[in-house]
Order: C-alpha cells, then structure tokens, then sequence
C-alpha cells in the first residue's frame, strides 16, 4: 500500500488526519470535558468516531469551540462504580457498539513530600487515577470481548515511569496503571482486544493549575526537545493506537517524553 504526501504533512495541530480510518467507531473518552481528553475525542471525531464524552463536570465543554458533536454527554465520576455502569448503560444506547475506550480521566493531587502528603489526598488520587481506569475497564470489557474487537488507551504518564518527587500518589497511581495495562493485555491477548497505555510528560493543560511554578520549571528542563507537549501530539498517537492500524501492540507503554524516556 502506498502512503501519499499529503497523508505524511499533516499538520501538527490536527486540523488535516491522515484518514478516516475510524469511520462508523464508537469511542468513549473519559475526562473529555477539557484538556488532554478533549483533544482526544476532537481527533477521534475528525476520523469518522462518534464519541460518548465521560466527565464528572461539563462546565468547562463548549460545545461549539470544541468542533463536533458528541453522541452524548455523561457527567459520571469514574471513582464510583455505580455511576461508571451507568454512564456505560447510556453510552451503548447512544453509540449502538463501542470500539474504542479511552481512560483518560485523572487528578494530579497536590505537591508534597511523602511525610507531610495529606491521607485524604492519597485516597482520592489513587480512586480517580488508578481505581477509576479498572472500574471502566471492568464495565465495557465485557462488551468488547462479545464483538471481538477493542482498543483500550489508558493514560499514564511519566511519573508512573520515573516517579516524581512531590506527587508520590500520583505517580504510584501512574505506575499502577501501566501494571494495569499490561496485566490486562494478557487477559485479553487472544480477543481482539488491545490494551496499551501512553506515557506523555508535562502536557499545557488546566492540570497545570494545580501545580507549583518550581514543579513546572522542573519537569520542562527534564525534557531533551526542551518543550513541553501539545494535547494534538497526543491526540495523534491515541489515534492511531485507537485505531485497527495498530494491530501487534498490546500491553504497551507508547512513550511521549521528548526524547526523555528512550526505554
Ligand atoms: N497535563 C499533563 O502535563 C499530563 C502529563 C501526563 C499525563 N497526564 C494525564 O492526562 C490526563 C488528562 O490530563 P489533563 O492535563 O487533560 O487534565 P485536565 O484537568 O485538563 O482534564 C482532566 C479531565 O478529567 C476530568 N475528571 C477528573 N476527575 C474525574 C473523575 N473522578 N471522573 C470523571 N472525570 C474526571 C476533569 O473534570 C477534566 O475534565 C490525566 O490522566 C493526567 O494525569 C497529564
């Protein structure tokens, strides 16, 4: 198969995709409100995917900046079971069958060392950020293990990789998650289910609030490209993992680290 010019210049904000190669797909994107997850679900949606948008608030959705159309909108908080199996109920009536599940939704938790970080900070971070990806892996699984057929993109992050001093939950939660993934994978490995998670490092996002200028500083002199990295970037890898292209990968951690993490 050959792969024209204008498939390999697409431009780096994502306004020209390669293809429609997710034409008639169900996606469910959590945390798609705003941010990391919300450029996911616009590039899933430029490749021809309806998308169910998972978030616990849509006060920061516009819906016409953001571009397209959701098939639904379900506030659900990811960290509680009941609700997740009825954001699920509601997005298989909205989307007919689901292909593609994004967990995305996270909390960064505040900055601290580990002997003065709040417990109730601990609990929440590890709920959201690790618990709240097996409760949606644990609801629509099933589903795609029926139709044969699943793409899983869980969002890590580089903390889960090389810790992070200041957010130990978070990155115990991170690292949880890429063990999630890969147990997962194994799981599903004869079903034609994929699982695979990304590691991206500081991303421009409202998460940014939440941390200190001296956390930030930090973790953009860690990256080689000496730049952080562009929710499109991420957008663009989640695509193609998403997508039946990418069809020998599973249980992996794709990294987006500017070069930081070469394993
Ligand atoms: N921004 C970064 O630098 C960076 C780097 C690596 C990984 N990540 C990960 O990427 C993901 C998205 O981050 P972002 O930067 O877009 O953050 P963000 O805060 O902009 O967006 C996160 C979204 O998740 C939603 N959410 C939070 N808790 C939820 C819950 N309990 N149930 C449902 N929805 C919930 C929020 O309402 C929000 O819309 C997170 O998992 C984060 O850990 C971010």
């Amino acid at each position: 198969m050959t792969t024209n010019v204008g498939e390999r210049q697409e431009s780096p904000d994502g306004s020209r995709p390669p293809t429609r190669r997710l034409d008639g797909q169900g996606a469910i994107v959590t945390g798609g409100a705003r941010g990391i997850g919300l450029g996911i679900a616009q590039r899933l949606s430029k490749e021809g995917c309806r998308v169910v948008l998972w978030d616990r608030s849509f006060e920061a959705f516009d819906a016409a900046a953001a571009g397209f159309s959701p098939a639904s909108l379900q506030i659900v908080n990811v960290a509680d079971y009941g609700q997740v199996e009825q954001a699920f109920a509601a997005s298989e009536q909205a989307l007919g069958t689901i292909d593609i599940l994004v967990n995305n939704a996270g909390i960064n938790g505040p900055v601290a060392p580990t002997w003065e970080y709040p417990l109730e900070a601990w609990d929440r971070v590890l709920a959201v950020d690790l618990t709240g990806v097996f409760y949606c892996c644990r609801a629509v699984v099933p589903h795609l293990r029926a139709r044969g057929y699943g793409r899983i993109v869980n969002v890590a992050s580089i903390a889960g990789k090389e810790g992070n001093q200041g957010i130990a939950a978070y990155a115990a939660a991170k690292a949880g998650v890429i063990g999630f993934t890969k147990s997962l994978a194994r799981e599903l490995v004869d079903s034609g289910v994929l699982v695979n998670a990304i590691a991206p490092v500081l991303t421009e996002t409202d998460l940014f609030r939440e941390m200190t200028p001296e956390h930030i500083a930090l973790a953009r002199s860690r990256i080689p490209m000496g730049r952080t990295l562009q929710v499109p970037e991420v957008a663009a890898m989640v695509a193609w993992i998403a997508s039946p292209e990418c069809s020998f990968s599973t249980g992996f951690v794709f990294d987006l680290s500017g070069g930081r993490a070469t394993y």
